[in-house]
Parts: structure tokens; sequence; C-alpha cells
């Protein structure tokens, strides 16, 4: 069996700074509630006509990846695409990353597993490099998330939570002891209506949505029972860490960094205190970007890179928690 290894990182989020000020703006909220609730402080959302969606995000952050990884687009086997918010309804957001790279015509994969999306993106394409099917990945995590929130008082629960941007990860086989030593996957359906958009889908197609739909449901936009997902989020997290260390014979004390899924910052200060890890074990940067879904782990991957807190050799553990409810961990030796 292969060994796989992360050979490239970027990022990419829009210009535009919201902050928690400018959201009084909508709808009745106000700084202090934001930061003691959730830690964060502002968050990047796309302004009309800027270009940004999923997809060109996703090749803005992949284009960086790629240059740092030392590749071109046409050394890229196959696409892994995680994101809640496609471009389109379908096709998924993968071709499009493999037509704007001027990719071959290699294979191009959608994950929809919303904030545990990048852990599921990269186990996917970990198994591809492991079993020697290909050699280099492209795997993103990219959000457009301000367009569907409701901005009004109604939506404020979950409107002040989001934000827009990308994260890629050049996953490629390693020919020195780099490896994803194990991944670590769950989900549990029977709460998928605790944090979820309903519409469009099977049961309410865009035609209803359009024809005859009743002004009171506001199913297309994101529902979340925060108090909820707070709870299962607090014990799944060390959970799935504990698992994948478990599985690797370590302990919290032996990760160098512990990058969990941005969702909130009280839940990732909660998971330090139960696993009794020190501040510099953990990146946390949701102070900035908000919760960007499946794009805060590669966002957040990259930043501690870039600023030196990630470096070859270090145990990087993931961990993530979220809609489906779906939960899971990567165990990293970078
Ligand atoms: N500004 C001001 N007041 C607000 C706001 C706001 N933006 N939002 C809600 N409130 C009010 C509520 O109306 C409520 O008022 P009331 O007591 O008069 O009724 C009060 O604040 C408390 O509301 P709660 O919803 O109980 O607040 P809570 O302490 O639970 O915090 C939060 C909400 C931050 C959403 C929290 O529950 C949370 O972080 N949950 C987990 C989020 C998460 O991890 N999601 C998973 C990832 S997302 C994904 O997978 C797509």
């Amino acid at each position: 069996m292969y060994k796989s290894k992360i050979t490239g990182l970027g990022k990419y989020v829009p210009d535009n700074i919201v902050t928690n000020n400018d959201l009084t703006k909508y709808m009745d909220t106000n700084d202090q509630w934001i930061r003691e609730r959730t830690g964060i402080e502002e968050r990047r959302w796309a302004v009309p006509g800027d270009g940004n969606t999923a997809a060109t995000m996703g090749v803005k952050a992949a284009k960086i990846a790629l240059e740092r990884a030392n590749l071109t687009p046409k050394d890229i086997d196959f696409i892994v695409f995680a994101t809640l918010s496609p471009d389109y309804y379908f096709p998924g957001s993968g071709v499009q990353v493999q037509d704007m790279l001027g990719c071959d015509t290699i294979g191009a994969l959608d994950v929809r597993n919303q904030c545990s999306g990048f852990i599921y993106a990269l186990t996917t394409a970990d198994q591809f490099i492991k079993t020697g099917m290909y050699k280099n990945i492209l795997v993103i995590g990219s959000e457009l998330q301000s367009t569907g929130l409701d901005l009004s008082t109604r939506g404020r629960g979950v409107g002040v939570i989001f934000g827009d941007g990308a994260g890629a990860v050049v996953l490629s086989r390693s020919d020195d002891d780099s490896d994803i030593l194990s991944n670590h996957l769950h989900s549990e359906g029977k709460y998928a209506s605790e944090l979820t958009v309903k519409v469009p889908g099977g049961e309410n197609p865009p035609n209803k949505l359009v024809e005859n739909w009743d002004p009171e449901d506001l199913t297309y936009y994101p529902y979340m029972n925060g108090n909820y997902v707070f709870k299962h989020a607090v014990t799944r997290f060390p959970e799935a860490i504990m698992e994948g260390l478990k599985a690797n014979n370590l302990t919290p004390q032996d990760i160098d960094l512990l990058i969990p899924h941005q969702a909130n910052l009280r839940i990732s200060q909660f998971v330090q205190k139960r696993l009794r890890m020190k501040d510099e074990q953990i990146m946390n940067n949701i102070q900035k970007y908000g919760n960007t879904t499946a794009a805060s782990i590669p966002i957040a991957m990259t930043e501690a890179w870039e600023q030196g807190r990630m470096k070859r050799g270090d145990i990087v553990v993931t961990a993530a928690f979220g809609s489906g409810f779906t939960w899971g961990s990567n165990i990293i030796k970078f």
C-alpha cells in the first residue's frame, strides 16, 4: 500500500470583510452577542459581481496549492470537491474546476457532507492514493454561503455564523515518512432535520418553489437547531479525535496541531479543555472568517502552514461535526 502526503496548500477568501457591527444593518444583533456565543469577529462575504462562487473560489485556492506543490493542472489525476453550496443544483462543482483549471478529462467527484465535507473528501482521496490508482489529487473545500442566508432578524441565529471562502490541498503519493495515518468517518441520519436546507429537493422541486409556494415556508433557508447541534458537537468532536488517536497509539499530548472545523470557538475551547490540550496545539481562525463549512479546515490548515505552525513530521489532527449529522477525523503525519 502506498502512503499519502499533503504536498501543497492554498486558500482564498473574498476581499469583502463583514464585521459584526455591519450585520446590524440587516438584523437585530450586536457584536457582543456574536463574540460571546461564537468567537466570530468578522467574516468574508462575496459581493454581487465579484465573480466569487464555490467553483471559482475553489479554483483560486487550488492554483495556489498546485504552485506550492510544484505541479501543474496536467499533473492532477483526480478532483474531490466538498461543498454544501455548489454553483448548480447539478452538475457538481468538481467538473467546473476540471474545466477552469484546464486539467485533462480526469474524474471529478463532489462530496456533500457539509461541515465534515473536507474530512470525507481527504479520506476519499487518500484511498485512491493508497491503492495506487492515482498519484496526485486535488482536494477542495469551498463555500459561497452568504447568498443563501436569511439576513433578517428571523434568521439571525444562523446568519451571523457563516462565511465564504475556499481551501485546497494537493494529496500526492508519498516517497518518505509523511502519510495520512488513518481516517474516521461517522453519520447519524436520524438527525438530518436538525441542521438542514430542505428546498429545493426531491419533495420540493424548484418548479413547486416557483409556481405555488407558501410564502410562510422558509425551508429554502438553512435551519439549525443550534443548542441541539452544540450538545452533539461537544461530544462527537472529542470522540472522533480520541478514536483516531487510539488507532495510532497516540494521546492528545502527541498532537502537534489540532485543526478542528471552525464551527464555533466555544466548541473548540470545550474540546481543548476536555482533552487537556495547550493553546499552541489548536488552530482557531473562526474569529476572522466565521464558519466556512467544508472550507474551514483547508483554510485553517493553509493558514497554519503559512504561519509555520505545521511542519514536516508533525502529527496533525483534523476533526469535524455538522449537518447529517456527520463527523470524523483524519490523523496525519505531515
Ligand atoms: N444576535 C442576538 N441575539 C440572538 C442572535 C443574534 N445573532 N441569534 C439568536 N439570538 C437570541 C435568540 O433569539 C435567543 O433569545 P431568547 O432567549 O430571547 O429566545 C438567545 O439569543 C439565545 O439563542 P440560542 O439559539 O439559544 O443561542 P445559543 O447559545 O444556542 O447560541 C449558536 C446559538 C451560536 C448557534 C450555538 O447554538 C451554536 O454554536 N451551535 C452549534 C453550531 C454548529 O456547530 N453548527 C455545526 C456546523 S454548521 C454545518 O454543518 C453547516
